[in-house]
């Protein structure tokens, strides 16, 4: 009897983990299989999210040497034992610099947007969201009971019309999710007109400011907030893991918001808490961010300077719209994947680390590399960088 039911588990076992394979086969097949690397190469970082320079900053892990760190785990949920003085201090700072009224720390960008779109917009409500969205605000979305809707990317016009053909009689609240800057496309939402047509609507404007925080606004509080615009928006998403060079995010918005997060949102409340040693390396950037004026000059000239270089190649096109993250297209190209990935493997082979980005991440036909570019790189990698594309692709 134990044996048979051995057996049986055994044979589904196989089948489920065939099933697996056969999955991933048709990925391979495709081109699209995705495979963990070790990072930390001695190439030129065109890859990372680290802006700034900040995760490999000396100033940065100086700071955090000074700290005093009483232990290595948060040990618990911020609602049991995870919560401290230096947490809440950190939420009352990040509220003031980001000129909201209060903050609540998230474990990550994605526990964030997921703990807002799943918590926040209930049965009723309406969430419109760009279609090129992260996918954490597309699986906060899929674990909320509103109803949501895309629009085409950047086009506040669809949205207007979309919204017009909802019947908003039988709706509660409307959300209009957006991200400041894409993290595909590396172009920025039209985060005025969003803001004038969401109070004209009296919609709720969400902005994801993952690619943003720490590089815009006087200060880097974040493009929001260089707009003018904090008391249009309902809630900012600023996560941690780019250009503060540590991991985490805050929801900034209302006082209530928070408490209504603390008391709701899923991904908040079960889970532990960031360590102390995040709490102390986000206190430490947060009070560096100030005086990194120059180091965010320097990384919008650098990103300027590679798309103009870039578009002046043969078979190479960078769209005018993208900043700092650069999107390269291969006009005339069939092969999508497989061209792109053999172009990122002549650019890893020559020593620049540079990732091609194909379908699931983006559409299938708008594979691209993705150059990110950062304060510390120079303009002789940049030119470098193009020689070696402009051989690749001829
Ligand atoms: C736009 C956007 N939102 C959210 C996230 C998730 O942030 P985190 O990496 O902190 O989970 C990312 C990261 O890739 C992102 O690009």
């Amino acid at each position: 009897m134990q044996d048979d039911r051995r057996l049986l588990v055994g044979m589904s076992q196989d089948s489920l983990l065939q099933r697996l394979a056969q999955q991933l086969a048709k990925r391979e097949a495709e081109g699209t299989r995705r495979h963990l690397t070790p990072s930390g190469s001695t190439c030129v970082d065109f890859s990372s999210n680290d802006y700034l320079g900040l995760a490999r900053s000396e100033a940065l892990r100086a700071a955090l040497h000074r700290e005093v760190v009483e232990a290595a785990g948060s040990t618990g949920s911020r609602l049991l034992t995870g919560n401290s003085t230096a947490t809440e201090a950190l939420e009352v700072h990040l509220a003031s610099f980001h000129h909201g009224e209060a903050a609540l720390l998230f474990n990550s960008g994605y526990a964030a947007n997921l703990g807002f779109f799943a918590a926040v917009p209930r049965r009723g409500d309406i969430i419109f969201y760009d279609e090129a969205s992260h996918a954490s605000v597309k699986d906060g979305i899929r674990g909320s009971f509103a109803t949501a809707y895309s629009f085409r990317h950047n086009d506040v016009t669809d949205l207007a019309r979309r919204l017009q053909r909802t019947n908003l009689m039988a709706a509660g609240a409307v959300f209009v999710a957006v991200e400041a800057l894409y993290s595909m496309d590396g172009d920025q939402a039209p985060l005025r007109e969003l803001a004038a047509f969401c109070q004209q609507e009296g919609s709720y404007l969400v902005v994801d400011e993952a690619h943003t925080n720490g590089l815009y606004g006087l200060n880097g509080e974040g493009l929001v907030a260089e707009l003018g615009l904090t008391e249009q928006v309902f809630a900012r998403v600023l996560t941690f893991g780019k250009a503060l060079g540590s991991q985490g995010a805050a929801v900034v918005g209302a006082a209530v918001l928070r408490d209504f997060l603390i008391n709701f949102s899923r991904p908040f409340i079960y889970t532990t808490a960031l360590p102390p040693t995040t709490i102390a390396a986000l206190t430490a950037a947060y009070q560096l961010l100030p005086t990194l004026a120059a180091e965010r000059q320097q990384l919008f000239a650098l990103s300027d300077l590679l798309k103009t270089t870039l578009n002046a190649v043969p078979g190479l096109h960078v769209p005018e719209v993208s900043h700092v993250i650069h999107p390269v297209f291969f006009p005339g190209t069939t092969d999508g994947p497989t061209h792109v990935r053999t172009v990122a493997q002549a650019a890893q082979a020559a020593g620049f680390d540079v990732r091609p980005i194909v379908s699931p991440t983006v559409p299938a036909g708008t594979e691209r590399l993705r150059l990110i570019v950062h304060s510390f790189n120079t303009e002789a990698e940049i030119l470098a960088l193009a020689d070696v594309l402009r051989a690749a692709v001829k």
